[in-house]
């Protein structure tokens, strides 16, 4: 996984809007000509509102490039209080995260790369984001 993301998703993480849950979230989206979205996570005080780095960049990466360009993404996350020096565990997508990746693999008709990183970008699992989500929901319009 190139550094470049790493670098990417743990600068937005370092914005993230998290004082209910002390959890900070960022992520970088790489689309396939090699730009780079970011997103963190937003939280509200009204729970229920907040939303997750992966929709957030996800939002960004449309704008920038769109939804059918996104070939990889990358999420390094951790508790505001985990320490800088030691290694933690990788945060995988939320289910939501998950259908909203679906969405830009179900645009361009190709499989995503999804990396899951801890809050340093270390105890990385790069998987497909077919095979975190198998069997998605899609259906077509007459
Ligand atoms: N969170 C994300 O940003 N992405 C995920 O895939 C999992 C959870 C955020 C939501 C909330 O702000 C915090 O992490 C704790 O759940």
């Amino acid at each position: 996984m190139s550094d470049k993301l790493i670098t990417a998703a743990m600068s937005a993480r370092a914005s993230a809007h998290a004082p209910y849950s002390d959890f900070l979230v960022g992520c970088a989206v790489e689309s396939e000509n090699g730009e780079i979205a970011q997103g963190a996570n937003m939280e509200n005080v009204c729970y229920r509102l907040g939303v997750c780095a992966e929709q957030s960049a996800l939002a960004a990466a449309q704008i920038a490039f769109g939804l059918g360009k996104v070939k990889r993404v990358l999420v390094v996350g951790g508790p505001r209080s985990a320490d800088e020096t030691a290694s933690g565990d990788p945060v995988m997508p939320c289910g939501g995260c998950r259908q909203a990746i679906m969405e830009a693999a179900q645009i361009s008709g190709r499989d995503i790369e999804v990396t899951c990183c801890d809050h340093n970008g270390g105890q990385q699992v790069t998987t497909s984001i077919s095979a975190l989500l198998p069997a998605a929901f899609s259906f077509t319009k007459d």
